[in-house]
């Protein structure tokens, strides 16, 4: 079992490994919003506070819009994220035009 942490909503959910987070979301009363879902609109911003090691790697839409430093800081796209296994702890604040 994995587990997600959605700070800003002092919520952990348990999940299955290899589930993607929008499916997720689906599940639980959380504040995180998407947009295109398709990882081109940047509403689904989120920053990984831990466990970046459990997630699947960065996209191709991630690279397309995400600044590289920003994806080294823990900025990933909500709804491009897949939560392989263990913990996960994820914050977001708002939306962030590139
Ligand atoms: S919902 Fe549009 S980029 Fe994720």
């Amino acid at each position: 079992m994995a587990k997600v942490t959605f700070q800003p909503d002092h919520l952990t959910h348990e999940c299955e490994d290899g589930m993607m987070l929008i499916d997720i979301c689906e599940e639980v009363d959380t504040a995180l919003s998407f947009g295109c879902t398709e990882g081109s609109c940047g509403v689904c911003e989120l920053t990984v506070l831990k466990g970046r090691e459990n997630l699947n790697k960065f996209t191709e839409e991630e690279k397309e819009y995400l600044y590289e430093e920003d994806l080294e800081n823990g900025m990933r796209l909500g709804c491009q994220l897949k939560i392989r296994k263990g913990e996960v702890t994820i914050s977001w604040k708002g939306n962030r035009a590139k």
